[in-house]
């Protein structure tokens, strides 16, 4: 089938997610391979935000292809009540490299239904009701992580789920104290939450809800004691906390998980994408040891078909032998010094760019009219214009896929790319940060 034909067929039947679904035409992929995909015509293009920042191993690994086989030909999928080796050996593996005694594992389908079980278990073991997220927070579509989320993705999804409410996390580069200090950003957003909960009733409160380091909202890393004084304020106040690892986790921010990043344990983990790097779908739900013993004589009311799917876990476990035997989260360490290095000089070039934020292989520029005012050149929810469409049409015509939200442009390649890559790609942004240099100053 041609390209055009394939694209009739697509508009003709297909709903598309986030989109007026009028006027909307997807570049056709055919294959892919390592941090490259190919369209239906034959162009390459780089794979510059690992899909959905989900195929950390890159695309075509053999190791898992042929693990994936060899569970198929056995076993794809048997009822959630049996007992299958994947499975049990999937949650172990996990457990080797969570932090803490968060060793207890429960299978979902992806993120958003991971943090539908924290949220439904974080209620049932505090026997409170209030979750606790961030207003710069994605955590899911479904109906309680879409109340979760603190962006506008949530708005036309209100009035959501009762109970949760939202609060300030912080931002470093832009917060309403006007502090540029990110330790005293840190304090003084802690001190407002604390605040917060004193007025809220903090015994009302059953869990805390945070991306370790905040992903599509702009890559925002908090100081370390932030996440201390966060941990802290939960066990004064016997709230659980729950870190959202569906992005930071599985190497992405350098380390297995994200929070690793702040030497704090939290008490729930939820996590997806890079836990299969996307070849099949598969969430978790991760547990620490009290909470595992509250359930020991109660029921866990919640299940799924699909909770530990075979075929799925025995993509994960080879997923998971591939960051092991190929060190990528280590790579992912590494490489992410040198791309921050490279970001931190477009910054000194180019006059749109205010910030740029980088953990791993996970990195933002955030874009502004001004960089001495800050001026935001898209602004909250593009208030001010859209400027990610055409910088993402740059981006595609120069053969390199971005995801662009806002005033943000992230860059997280799976974690096998090397450093020419990497320049490849800088060099591809560089032409997209001429244009945007026109609309600064
Ligand atoms: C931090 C975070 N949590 C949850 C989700 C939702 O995951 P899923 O789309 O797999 O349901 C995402 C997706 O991007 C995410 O970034």
């Amino acid at each position: 089938m041609d390209t055009a034909e394939l694209q009739k067929l697509d508009r003709e039947h297909l709903i598309y997610s986030w989109k007026a679904q009028g006027g909307w035409v997807p570049t056709e992929i055919d294959r892919a391979e390592g941090i490259y995909m190919w369209d239906t015509d034959g162009r390459r293009i780089i794979d510059g935000c690992a899909g959905l920042l989900n195929c950390n191993i890159g695309h075509g690994n053999r190791h898992v292809i042929e693990a994936m086989t060899r569970q198929m030909e056995k076993l794809c999928f048997i009822a959630p009540g049996f007992g299958t080796e994947p499975r049990a050996k999937l949650a172990a593996k996990i457990a080797e490299h969570t932090p803490g005694d968060l060793d207890y594992v429960f299978f979902a389908n992806a993120g958003a239904e991971a943090n539908e079980n924290a949220i439904k278990t974080a209620r049932w073991f505090t026997g409170r009701h209030k979750v606790y997220s961030a207003w710069k927070s994605y955590h899911g579509a479904t109906a309680g992580s879409i109340t979760l989320t603190g962006d506008p993705r949530r708005w036309p999804a209100e009035p959501g789920i009762p109970g949760v409410v939202h609060f300030f996390g912080p931002y470093p580069y832009r917060n309403p104290f006007g502090v540029d200090d990110a330790e005293e950003c840190g304090r003084l957003t802690l001190n407002m939450l604390e605040e917060q909960l004193m007025y809220d009733n903090p015994k009302s409160v059953a869990a805390i809800i945070v991306e370790p380091i905040v992903g599509t909202n702009g890559i925002v890393i908090p100081p370390k004691s932030y996440m201390k004084g966060l941990r802290q304020l939960c066990d004064e106040n016997g709230i659980l906390l729950i870190s959202d690892e569906v992005m930071a986790g599985w190497g992405r921010a350098g380390k297995w998980f994200g929070i690793d990043n702040f030497d704090v344990v939290p008490d729930i983990i939820t996590t997806a994408k890079g836990l299969t790097s996307g070849y099949v779908p598969l969430g978790a739900m991760i547990w620490n040891k009290k909470i595992w013993d509250y359930f020991q004589d109660r029921p866990y009311a919640s299940g799924l078909t699909y909770t530990g799917h075979a075929l799925a876990c025995a993509c994960g476990i080879a997923n998971i032998e591939v960051y092991e035997s190929e060190k990528l989260i280590e790579r992912s360490a590494e490489n992410g010094k040198y791309l921050a290095k490279k970001l931190e000089e477009l910054k000194d070039r180019h006059a749109s760019v205010g910030d740029t934020r980088c953990i791993g292989l996970w990195a933002c520029i955030e874009l502004v009219k001004d960089k001495k005012t800050k001026a935001p050149l898209a602004g909250y929810n593009n208030a001010i214009r859209n400027v990610s469409a055409q910088l993402g049409k740059i981006f595609m015509d120069n053969g390199l896929y971005l995801y662009c939200n806002w005033d943000y442009i992230f860059i997280s390649p799976p974690l096998i790319i090397d450093r020419k890559q990497i320049d490849e790609i800088v060099a591809i942004v560089e032409k997209g940060l001429e244009w945007t240099d026109t609309l600064a100053g």
